[in-house]
């Protein structure tokens, strides 16, 4: 019988929800207890919620650029993912705010949603700057004196990057899929972009209704490890 979970693609791209986190204890948003469960949308993840009330906006993700900072490490699925670019061509394109595909030594990592330890310039030229540590306090000013937001995308906000992503999405012949509700646009598009002839495989333990390819019901480093044994027979871990 033929490996149903097909054999090492040429050219991967590995697409992260948060799920892909949450065994390095980073909350998800949409499962029971997850974030949008805790806060409103529209108080915490909006360009209008920031217009009125900036503080709040900055304390919400200082709150989980500390759990990010101080707490999380990447696990063994982040691991796995960039070791598989000794074997093969990788992407990895991530809804995650988070750095732990990059600390897990991932080097093509495209965030579409921005990045938790980033700031941005609320000034015209909009500039985006490294932040280190977890706090940014509501006086934090850029070099030409503008606050500083969070640089990530909102809701209600273009997604720079889609363009970019959609572009390595078209031109790989596998897409893995890992950790995500798939339920926010234009990501929710996603499986739809792929040329037919791709192989598409989704790792999360959730019933998710998928179109077309394989669904390995399991948490992002179980089946990660399933496939790299799929993938990769005999190669140790
Ligand atoms: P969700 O919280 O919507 O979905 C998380 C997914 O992870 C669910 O399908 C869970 O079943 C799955 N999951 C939970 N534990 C897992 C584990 N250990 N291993 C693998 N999967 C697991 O998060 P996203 O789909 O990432 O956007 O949400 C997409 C976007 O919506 C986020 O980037 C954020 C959010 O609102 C913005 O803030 C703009």
């Amino acid at each position: 019988m033929a490996n149903r979970l097909g054999t090492l693609p040429r050219k991967l791209v590995v697409f992260t929800g948060a799920g892909m986190s949450a065994e390095s204890g980073v909350d998800t948003f949409r499962t029971p207890g997850g974030i949008w469960q805790r806060y409103a949308v529209e108080d915490v993840a909006t360009p209008e919620a920031w217009a009125r009330d900036p503080d709040r906006v900055t304390d919400f993700y200082n709150m989980r650029r500390r759990q990010l900072v101080e707490e999380a490490m990447p696990h063994a699925g982040h691991r796995l993912i960039a070791q598989l670019e000794e074997h093969t061509e990788v992407r990895v394109v991530t809804q995650n705010v988070d750095d732990l595909h990059e600390r897990a030594g991932s080097s093509h990592v495209l965030h579409l949603h921005g990045e938790l330890r980033r700031v941005r310039s609320t000034g015209p030229d909009a500039t985006s700057y490294p932040w280190e540590g977890w706090e940014v306090r509501p006086t934090d000013r850029c070099p030409a004196g503008y606050r500083l937001r969070p640089d990530v995308v909102w809701f209600g906000e273009e997604v720079p990057n889609w363009p970019v992503a959609l572009h390595a999405l078209q031109d790989a012949d596998a897409l893995l899929v890992v950790g995500t509700s798939l339920r926010v646009y234009p990501a929710a598009g996603l499986l739809e972009a792929m040329p037919a002839s791709a192989h598409i495989t989704l790792v999360d333990p959730d019933e998710i209704p998928l179109q077309r390819g394989v669904h390995l019901q399991a948490t992002a480093s179980e089946g990660l490890a399933e496939l790299w044994k799929a993938w990769l027979p005999g190669m140790p871990l």
